[in-house]
């Protein structure tokens, strides 16, 4: 039995730590008015629930920057390509709700897929070129699913600001391109990678690694960090030295699948040139067992680096 609270009265429920469960836009929308009227502001915190460390990290930085927080909990289908995690996608929306209890959130929006889609869509969103590179590239179709329900949350939710994590730099650029280049009244915010203490970035996704696979899966951060360790030196020692960790990776006992490592400008997304200086996001993918990670750093070519 799911324990939780629905469609109740926000300002009631919120005065005990409760979150309200909203699952129809109908709904959400009529809370939408009593905020806008009561002049409070709305922060969205967008996930497609199993929360951890991370989700929490999103939520509290909303939780200082508005009134009201949501979290909206949706596992969007349009953003997994045939054959990807979607039916193994972990759905934990009673955990889910203890987080955001936790955390103080005030409503959390899970709706049903016909709630978000009542029809299949005939008008989409293009991503651009944006999405020609890294993750668009190896999952094409992955980034218009993405920003599609983004974009939609922003027109059902009407956020004032809403909260994305570093982790997935490259999703994040494309939400904030969209914003500016589709005039979306919503302030972007950005909160870092929250890591294990050893290193490994919080990922839903983590929860399918054995012991064995995430020893291995270490090696995408050790390659970051041997990475960013030559970012004063340029980008191909930059590239070399991940790469280099990439490499032996692959030997381990589960093997490191490398998909790429590469070094991108942060706001377009574009492979830094050889001779590039200045801020980078330096990126991985990879397969361990039956899991895809990614992961990246900000790293700041011949210049200073920030770890
Ligand atoms: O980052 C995620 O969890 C998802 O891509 C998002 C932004 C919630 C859209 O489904």
């Amino acid at each position: 039995m799911r324990n939780r609270r629905q469609e109740d009265d926000v300002t009631a429920t919120s005065a005990h730590g409760v979150p309200v469960l909203v699952e129809t836009r109908r709904r959400l929308a009529e809370m939408r008015e009593e905020f806008r009227a009561d002049g409070r502001a709305v922060a969205l915190v967008p996930t497609m629930g199993a929360l951890h460390d991370g989700h929490r990290a999103l939520i509290r930085h909303a939780r200082e920057r508005a009134d009201v927080v949501a979290v909206s909990i949706f596992l969007n289908p349009r953003q997994f390509l045939p054959g990807e995690d979607f039916d193994r996608y972990p759905r934990t929306l009673d955990t889910d709700m203890d987080a955001c209890r936790a955390e103080g959130v005030d409503v959390v929006f899970a709706p049903q897929r016909a709630e978000v889609y009542p029809d299949e869509p005939w008008v989409t969103v293009n991503p651009g070129p944006m999405a020609d590179v890294l993750e668009g590239e190896r999952r094409p179709g992955h980034f218009d699913g993405v920003l599609l329900v983004v974009l939609k949350l922003f027109n059902i939710v009407r956020p004032d600001l809403a909260v994305f994590g570093e982790k997935d730099a490259q999703q994040l650029a494309l939400i904030r391109r969209m914003v500016a280049d589709l005039d979306v009244p919503v302030a972007i915010e950005a909160v870092p990678t929250v890591r294990e203490a050893d290193g490994l970035a919080l990922s839903s996704r983590n929860v399918h690694l054995s012991p064995a696979e995430r020893r291995s899966a270490l090696s995408l951060v050790r390659a970051l960090r041997a990475g960013l360790a030559e970012a004063g030196n340029g980008a191909a020692a930059v590239l070399k030295a991940g790469r280099a960790v990439l490499a032996e990776a692959a030997a381990l006992d589960p093997p490191v699948r490398t998909d790429y490592l590469e070094l991108v400008e942060p706001r377009t997304f574009r492979i830094a040139e050889a001779d590039a200086s200045g801020p980078a996001v330096l990126a991985v993918a990879a397969t361990v067992g039956a899991t895809r990670l990614i992961d990246n750093v900000p790293v700041v070519l011949g210049g200073a680096a920030r770890s």
